[in-house]
């Protein structure tokens, strides 16, 4: 069966088409329409701009990912502004959506989009967990075949909004074990950058600077690893990006001539650092969680996970440190938000409980749904 899958709960307006089967979930086209140019210049996310550009992109990203699925091999493809929603209908099995957490006014677009087209359609309709989504990012196919997570399962997720220790001891059982108690990680790189003033969203460009990072300040600058050692599984990230603070208002001082900025290789050595501090303590509080929960996979999910260091890393430390537990990495361009790990979700959803197909959800926009 095809899934119609749309998420916009963020700045990203995507809609992809899904197959799944034992093996895991096909990803039949995905289209991602980034609103990331559009929000910079403001230093973030805006709501009231990525709801009134969500409008603007629903359809025709809707359209183009039913018209890639189905259509844009043929012939057909010569054909201009052809309306592939419409006669591609009749390929498509249920419509999911992304109803929660996330920015309400950017949620409701893709809802009330989704919930439409159902009923037009007259198609089963289906609300997804963000959050859930991120972690069957994990399902999602790319290659003929992929050996899938084996329960129990931890699953590490870092995005923009969450940082959380997840206990999966099957599909849709969640429990966690351990989260921020105050930014998640995926804040602290965007509020990092900010207090660099090197752009928004400050993963990638930390993650790239970071890299880069070849100079006479090779470590040479220190930063706290908070609440590494502590018993517990949770994380604070707020204190390290203050410890950022600090450390450049000292450097502004100290180091540079023109005090609003620094050196670039000064700036590539702090990003190196304050990566570095982030990994180690997400991988650290992982691999205890793992080892104390006796976990058969370790699963990473959301826009953090895209970070390549925090990939490598982790790969490398499980395969030394937990011999009989495998570790599970998105494929980067499915970390951040898309619409096809919103139909992964969706397909185990269906695949436990085949009731959802006869009966159409309640629209429910919730930005506090917690899995
Ligand atoms: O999952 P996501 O796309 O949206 C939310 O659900 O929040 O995550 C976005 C977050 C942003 O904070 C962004 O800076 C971070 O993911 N991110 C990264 C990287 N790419 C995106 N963080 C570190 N390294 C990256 N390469
Ligand atoms: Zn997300």
């Amino acid at each position: 069966m095809n899934i119609l899958a749309i998420e916009t709960s963020c700045d990203e307006t995507s809609a992809a088409i899904v197959q799944g089967d034992g093996m895991g979930v096909k990803i039949i086209s995905s289209i991602v329409s980034s609103q990331i140019n559009i929000h910079k210049k403001y230093g973030g996310v805006v709501p009231e701009v990525a709801a009134r550009n969500h409008i603007k992109n629903i359809i025709p990203v809707v359209n183009k990912a039913i018209g890639k699925a189905f259509y844009l091999h043929s012939e057909k493809k010569k054909q201009k502004n052809i309306n592939y929603s419409q006669i591609g209908r009749k390929e498509i099995g249920l419509i999911a959506v992304t109803s929660g957490p996330g920015l309400v006014s950017s949620l409701l677009i893709g809802a009330q989009t989704a919930d439409a087209l159902a009923y037009t359609w007259k198609k089963p309709f289906i609300t997804i967990n963000h959050i859930e989504g991120h972690i069957y990012a994990n399902w999602l196919r790319h290659s003929r075949s992929i050996e899938l997570p084996k329960f129990p399962s931890l699953c590490l997720v870092v995005s923009g909004g969450h940082t959380q220790l997840v206990l999966m001891r099957n599909h849709h059982s969640y429990k966690t074990i351990g989260q921020t108690r105050d930014d998640a990680a995926g804040e602290a790189f965007d509020k990092v950058a900010q207090i660099l003033g090197i752009g928004y969203p400050g993963g990638p460009i930390i993650s790239k600077l970071a890299q880069s990072s070849e100079s006479e300040y090779k470590e040479k600058f220190h930063l706290p690893r908070p609440m590494m050692n502590n018993n517990d599984f949770d994380f604070s990230f707020s204190g390290l990006k203050t410890a950022v603070l600090y450390l450049v208002n000292d450097l502004k001082k100290n180091i540079s001539d023109d005090f609003n900025s620094l050196p670039k290789s000064i700036v590539a050595e702090i990003c190196k650092e304050f990566q570095q501090a982030v990994i180690d303590v997400l991988i650290a509080k992982t691999i205890k969680a793992a080892k104390a929960f006796k976990v058969k996979s370790i699963l990473l999910a959301g826009g953090v996970s895209a970070n390549y260091e925090l990939r490598k890393q982790l790969g490398e430390k499980v395969k030394t440190d937990l011999s009989n537990v495998s570790s599970y990495i998105p494929e980067q361009d499915f970390c951040t938000d898309n619409a096809a790990m919103i139909g992964a979700a969706a397909y185990y959803r269906i695949k436990a409980n085949p009731e959802f197909l006869k009966q159409r959800a309640k629209i429910k926009v919730d930005p506090n749904w917690e899995l």
